[in-house]
């Protein structure tokens, strides 16, 4: 681990406050949920807890914990698809929109609370004629349809857990996590639209479960999105049409404790093999429902929020299902790409619907930009109240162009900042109470307490240091799912007493948070957490590749691109043609995301004395830097040659 650097950082000056007529109609205008939160923060969430969230039984104890096991509002039940539908139903809501859905193709779907609720007790009782029960798992590996919150909700509603898979993921990855897991059932699609074409899927799910590489999945249910041709195996496939059709809406929903397992989601680690983060269901609503709240000053009864992340990553599972149908707000999903098939699509889409709250990733942002703030201008975006961003750190530069061309100058801007594993924002603004700086995700939120450490663990108030989390809190992971030991030591271990999962910062003299990014072997491309263990076990399953190293370099659009150091074997010549192939196979391995920006074919990898690879010289010259030390190699001359050949490969 190296330490997080503060001398690339910048001072920031410039400042904006909340619009006085933003602030004076906000939920929250000034200090007083920090004040409530700092006071007693079990308090202030057994609050959140009963005004956000319906229990069918209270809860008796707000929090045990036995670091690292928290249990959070422990006797308390309730069921989640209850809360997020059949409660609204029953306050007189059933009529309000859901989901404004927009296919990439152009036809659109309009799904009310009511019709919603249908389709999920519809579905539960498939799964239930399945045989799934309560404690199961299945797997989902669909495109942004509805159908994929259907099937989730259909789960939460029947007691079983789900295991999101990106649809961008390859056939291994899916055989991987359905073996970890253990799920018992796929539900897929055919394909989904993406760039104006099918891009299949149930091709991938059928080559996983070839061979009985996932013996524990026993059927598979398959939505018909993009009427291609698909096999449908006797006796394990059904189509979602066929099944829907004979199923009865009518489905009681299933008290759950407040501890019981909501979902897995796998996110990668530091090595080759993606940890499946555990989420449960009482704590997880709590925060996530908080958070959508007041991060994006919700009016339900007016706003129409947009989040435009894809569900199979922890931002839709908590940003476009849970947060928002647990508030009863008007969402737009949208199935495709931003630039199918224009390049203003997103701005159509916020114009149409009259879009209130847009949340995005920066690199979306840095690429609108290139794209030029005339494919905006195109539209009216003047109903957006909130603009939000998350996933990586959003440079001043890019945070500054947001706020003038989607914000029109006068829209708050919430940078958040959290993980897969802590389930909801950790550290973002509330728009009507923080005032903000380009660049900075402020300070952590209501009842979350972030501290920054340095090497030894001491807390720094000012400069840079490790950022860790120092008190439990509701939406946290519960767990690595098989792998109890793997969950201490990964993010309890480096700083005692502490949650440590990876992320350098810099705190400056007015308590400003600055995230940096990631100071472990994880990659942020295009806010997807990559392991460069994870592309090297790729890159070395290729038959021609001896070793390979992997970093991830400086990228203008993505934040970081990967760039792979390969070492031919034996007799295997190295050519351009060659090194792409490889490229390709991390692609079919892993899924397109992790496709390198280069492939280098090298004679030798610089190594210390000891034979550790030496990641921080293959940056430097991934990224065009002057070296620096190196007189812990080796042997010196291997980085003289490798600069040579990443230069020849930089000109292809
Ligand atoms: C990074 C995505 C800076 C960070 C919700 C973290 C951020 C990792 C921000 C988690 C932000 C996320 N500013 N960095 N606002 N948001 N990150 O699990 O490195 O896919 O550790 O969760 O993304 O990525 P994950």
């Amino acid at each position: 681990m190296s330490e997080p650097t503060i001398e690339d950082y910048y001072v920031e000056d410039r400042t904006f406050a909340p619009p006085a007529d933003f602030a004076a109609s906000a939920l929250c205008c000034d200090q007083s949920l920090w004040d409530e939160a700092n006071a007693d923060f079990e308090a202030f969430w057994a609050r959140q807890a009963r005004e956000l969230v319906t229990w069918s039984k209270d809860f008796h104890t707000t929090l045990e914990w036995d670091l690292p096991n928290a249990k959070w509002f422990v006797g308390g039940q309730l069921n989640i698809s209850e809360n997020c539908l059949d409660r609204h139903i029953a306050a007189g809501k059933g009529d309000r929109v859901a989901y404004h859905w927009e296919g990439e193709p152009g036809d659109t779907r309009t799904i009310t609370y009511a019709e919603l609720h249908e389709e999920v007790c519809k579905f539960a009782n498939v799964l239930k004629g399945l045989g799934l029960k309560k404690g199961d798992r299945i797997a989902i590996y669909m495109p942004m349809i509805p159908e994929l919150a259907i099937t989730m909700l259909a789960c939460t509603r029947i007691g079983v857990a789900h295991s999101v898979i990106f649809g961008g993921f390859s056939p291994d990855a899916i055989v991987d996590r359905c073996v970890d897991a253990e799920a018992r059932a796929i539900v897929t699609a055919d394909a989904g639209f993406r760039r104006g074409a099918p891009s299949a899927l149930k091709v991938n799910v059928d080559t996983a479960l070839d061979d009985n590489k996932a013996p524990s999945v026993e059927h598979v249910v398959v939505v018909n999105r993009c009427d291609t041709d698909v096999t449908m195996a006797e006796g394990r496939d059904i189509w979602w049409h066929e099944a829907m059709a004979e199923a009865s809406a009518d489905c009681a929903p299933e008290p759950m404790d407040s501890e019981d397992l909501l979902y897995l989601l796998y996110t990668s680690g530091t090595t080759a093999k993606p940890k499946g983060i555990m989420h449960t269901t009482g704590g997880y609503l709590t925060q996530v429902a908080f958070t959508h709240k007041y991060v994006f000053d919700l009016q339900p009864d007016t706003d129409v929020y947009w989040c435009a992340a894809d569900i199979g990553w922890v931002t839709g599972h908590s940003y476009i299902v849970y947060g928002p149908l647990t508030n009863g707000c008007t969402s737009v999903m949208y199935e495709g790409t931003p630039d199918t098939p224009a390049r203003d699509r997103l701005w159509d889409i916020a114009e149409r619907y009259g879009v209130t709250q847009l949340y995005t990733a920066p690199t979306a942002i840095r690429t609108f930009m290139k794209w030029g703030h005339e494919e905006v201008a195109k539209h009216d975006l003047s109903k957006l109240r909130v603009l939000g961003t998350v996933g990586e750190p959003i440079n001043p530069e890019a945070w500054m162009w947001y706020h003038e061309h989607i914000g029109g100058g006068n829209t708050p801007i919430v940078d958040t900042w959290w993980q897969t594993e802590t389930g909801g924002h950790m550290i973002s603004p509330l728009p009507g109470a923080s005032t903000t700086k380009p660049g900075s995700a402020n300070g952590a939120i209501p009842g979350v307490f972030a501290e920054l450490v340095d090497d030894n663990g001491n807390v720094v108030t000012e400069g840079g240091g490790y950022l860790t989390i120092a008190k439990p809190w509701p939406s946290m992971l519960r767990g690595i799912w098989g792998d109890p030991e793997r969950f201490h030591e990964t993010y309890w271990s480096r700083f005692p007493g502490r949650y440590f999962a990876g992320d350098g910062a810099k705190i400056d003299n007015g308590g400003y948070l600055w995230v940096l990014g990631r100071v472990d072997d994880v990659m942020n491309i295009s806010g997807h957490r990559i392991s460069t263990a994870e592309v090297e076990s790729a890159l070395v399953d290729h038959q021609a590749v001896a070793e390979a190293a992997v970093v991830g370099a400086t990228d203008d659009t993505t934040g970081q691109a990967i760039v792979g150091y390969v070492i031919l074997r034996g007799t295997h010549e190295a050519s351009d043609e060659l090194g792409e192939e490889i490229r390709q196979h991390v692609a079919t391995k892993l899924g397109a995301i992790a496709r390198p920006r280069a492939v280098v074919l090298v004679p030798d990898l610089p190594k210390t004395r000891s034979g550790k690879i030496m990641r921080r010289l293959l940056r430097d010259v991934a990224e065009g830097r002057v070296l620096g030390d190196t007189t812990t190699l080796a042997d010196e001359s291997v980085v003289e040659e490798i600069k040579t050949r990443a230069a020849a490969s930089d000109e292809d």
